[in-house]
């Protein structure tokens, strides 16, 4: 069979910036060569040393003026959103029945459901996305279509049923036994189906009885290897409803704890307003946040910060979402800018190295895929971004004058976006190829 190689300028992440030092964090080669066979990486390293090495029938694909990178990780997403990205004037709770709970209840339609998964799908791959957790509707069908498009481009993809019962349209309401009964089904029928992984996903308290919470947590005693994604402290209201339903739990993140929800394969989007103890209740059981700073910025739900966060006494493992349909970009790099401009807000300014960590290795940590994806290392499957930091007039005439590599990625996440991504490979296979500029 004959084996790929890539070749081009490498960037990739190998630790965490926010806790080690750049030079430790970062592996760079002007001109590197990553040789890919049966999805894997096999080799990566500099091509003046492996040139020698290489099969004599290999496809070589070269990219000299481009940056090959992990393929980007989106640590929260809700594919059944699209559609209402970008919708006007609310904050979260208004902005969720307003908006998010009618759309999500169209997919109980299957054929809606196939239509939506497959245009999400390419569109993450336009975006240099290779892997994402992903919110799908209290719809079991909503479940099997994303990963159904997900398989047909042997894409890594986490995803789970919304578990929600409670103060939600009656369209879209499941009951405790249902979406426990729903979710062990799905998890039989799909969890690590090829590259497809279950995701446990009660939406938030605010939408799941402790019934609801009891038997997310049943799953997760069950199912020792299955993921949970959820939501919490994104929004002041949000958390002031939260204490009202469950007044004998000690705040926000005990409520999830309690039921058995907080661990180290949990994810939770937001965090945004959570006080100190609950902080450390993240760091000391593992558990994961995702920050998502487009979607904060546009429901106006506050200010992430990462500083506290991450603070290295207790550093709370952080990956990055888009959040769309809250969010508003697919594009990772545009999450990235916001990240920064957010963090400017709190203060800090977030180095280049620490933004891309977040969008590649910090959620493929998050996630409990470090192992796999996230980074270019030899044993990682194939996922892999090709970025042209000289994708538009203005984005040519700003790396032009960069004197660092770490001036031009920084000012290419802060202005680059879709237009940047040449190709995206999925598993040594290429999955997107931007079309020539006319
Ligand atoms: N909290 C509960 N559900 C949602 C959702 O769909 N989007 C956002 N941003 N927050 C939520
Ligand atoms: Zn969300």
């Amino acid at each position: 069979m004959t084996q790929l190689a890539l070749r081009g300028p490498i960037y990739s992440l190998t630790a965490d910036p926010f806790l080690n030092a750049p030079s430790d964090s970062v592996v760079y080669l002007s001109d590197g060569v990553i040789l890919i066979r049966d999805g894997l990486i096999l080799e990566i390293g500099a091509y003046a040393q492996l040139r020698d090495t290489l099969p004599s029938d290999i496809d070589l694909r070269h990219y000299p003026d481009a940056i090959l990178m992990p393929g980007f990780v989106d640590a929260h997403i809700h594919y059944p959103q699209v559609e209402i990205i970008g919708s006007y004037g609310a904050q979260l709770l208004e902005w969720l029945n307003k908006y998010t709970f009618p759309a999500e209840a169209r997919f109980v339609d299957k054929e809606r459901a196939r239509r939506i998964a497959d245009f999400f799908v390419a569109e993450l791959l336009r975006n240099g996305t290779t892997s994402a957790s992903v919110f799908c509707t209290s719809a079991p069908g909503s479940v099997d279509a994303v990963f159904q498009a997900a398989q047909r481009r042997n894409m890594l993809l986490l995803a789970g049923k919304m578990m929600m019962d409670s103060h939600a349209p009656a369209n879209l309401v499941d009951t405790a036994q249902s979406s426990y009964d729903d979710s062990k089904a799905l998890i039989e029928g799909w969890h690590k189906r090829g590259r497809c992984f279950y995701t446990v996903t009660p939406r938030f308290a605010l939408t799941s009885s402790p019934a609801q919470l009891e038997l997310a947590g049943a799953l997760m005693r069950e199912y020792s290897d299955v993921r949970l994604q959820s939501h919490i402290s994104e929004n002041r209201a949000e958390v002031a409803r939260a204490a009202e339903l469950y007044p004998a739990r000690k705040h926000y993140t005990d409520i999830y704890e309690h039921y058995g929800l907080l661990d180290a394969r949990a994810i939770y989007g937001h965090g945004i307003h959570l006080s100190e103890d609950e902080l450390r209740r993240f760091y000391e059981t593992g558990a994961n946040i995702a920050h998502c700073p487009t979607s904060n910025f546009f429901i106006g739900s506050g200010l992430f910060d990462i500083k506290k966060v991450r603070d290295a006494a207790r550093p709370v493992t952080v990956g990055l979402g888009t959040d769309v349909g809250g969010g508003t970009s697919f594009s990772m790099l545009q999450t990235m800018s916001e990240a920064y401009k957010m963090a400017q807000l709190r203060g800090i300014s977030l180095t280049a190295t620490q933004c891309y960590y977040l969008a590649t290795l910090g959620s493929a940590e998050a996630l409990g895929l470090a192992d796999r994806v996230g980074s270019l290392r030899a044993g990682c499957e194939a996922d892999i971004v090709v970025v042209d930091p000289r994708a538009t007039p203005l984005l040519k005439m700003r790396a032009d004058v960069a004197e660092s590599l770490d001036e031009l990625l920084f000012a290419l996440m802060i202005c680059a976006d879709d237009r940047s991504i040449a190709a995206t490979y999925v598993a040594g296979e290429l999955v997107h190829e931007r079309e020539a500029a006319v």
